[in-house]
């Protein structure tokens, strides 16, 4: 009897994790990491661009611009391996032609 209480109890609090890591998970704005590259290379000097602000083929023209402004501001160009993901997230996101 005293067993199975203990067994009870260690099945609700596994419950009440996979409940609280939901949540979690849910509460990120967009898990897709090319959103946190945006975030990491794209806010030094105003706020986070909304990728439907431009279309798919505006966009490669944008950040090549603000590539620019990162090596004059001194923040150096993004290196190519994030540079590739961001780009295609921000296409992906981005408005109609
Ligand atoms: C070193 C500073 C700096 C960083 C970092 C930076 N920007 Fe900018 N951004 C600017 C400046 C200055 C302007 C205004 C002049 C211009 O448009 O070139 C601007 C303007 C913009 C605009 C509005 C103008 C337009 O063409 O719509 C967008 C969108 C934008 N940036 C996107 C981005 C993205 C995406 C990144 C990351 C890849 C980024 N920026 C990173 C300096 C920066």
């Amino acid at each position: 009897m005293k067993k199975s209480m203990i067994d009870w109890r260690a099945a609700c609090a596994f419950a009440f994790m996979a409940v609280c890591s939901q949540e979690a998970s849910a509460a990120l704005p967009d898990p897709d990491p090319g959103a946190a590259l945006v975030a990491g290379y794209c806010t030094q000097c105003h706020g986070a661009p909304s990728p439907s602000s431009h279309s798919a083929r505006e966009w490669a023209g944008v950040v090549d611009r603000m590539q620019n402004w990162r090596v004059i501001k001194g923040f150096g160009a993004i290196p190519d391996g994030d540079l590739r993901p961001l780009l295609d997230y921000l296409k992906r996101h981005g408005r109609a032609q």
